[in-house]
């Protein structure tokens, strides 16, 4: 019975999923990304071969924009220091490669959620704290 409230909540809670509406899925073309600074979030939006992946676009190294970072497949590499990401976990794969990742280490990013609806682009992001 715990187990079908649970799905039942699961349910409602992504058909009601808060999103936030970035673009139309044309603005960002194949194998590119674009930044987006909204309600405070600082994300950079992937075009992976006709998906899409949201990070935080600011690496967790130095602060690097990963927007204009180089895409491997799933992966993001900062084009500061070479710190790279799995754009579908967030994951850090492998660490800044300079000198400079010997005094500060980099982690684990943030990723949200996207979702294509008509041809535009959403985001799932975390409601703001409050205060
Ligand atoms: S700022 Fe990204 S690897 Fe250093």
């Amino acid at each position: 019975m715990k187990k079908l409230m649970y799905e039942c909540f699961l349910l409602v809670y992504l058909i009601l999923m808060p999103l936030e509406k970035l673009c139309s899925t044309k603005d960002i073309p194949e194998n590119d990304a674009k930044r987006f600074n909204i309600k405070n979030f600082d994300i950079a939006v992937f075009n992976v071969n006709g998906e899409f992946y949201a990070i935080n676009r600011k690496c967790t190294h130095m602060k690097g924009n990963l927007a204009k970072g180089l895409v491997e497949d799933t992966t993001v590499r900062c084009p500061l220091h070479g710190a790279k990401f799995n754009l579908k976990t967030g994951e850090l794969v492998t660490h800044p490669g300079t000198i400079a990742g010997w005094f500060k280490k980099a982690k684990n990013t943030t990723v949200y959620k996207t979702k294509v609806k008509n041809n535009d682009l959403y985001v799932d992001l975390p409601q703001p704290i409050e205060e």
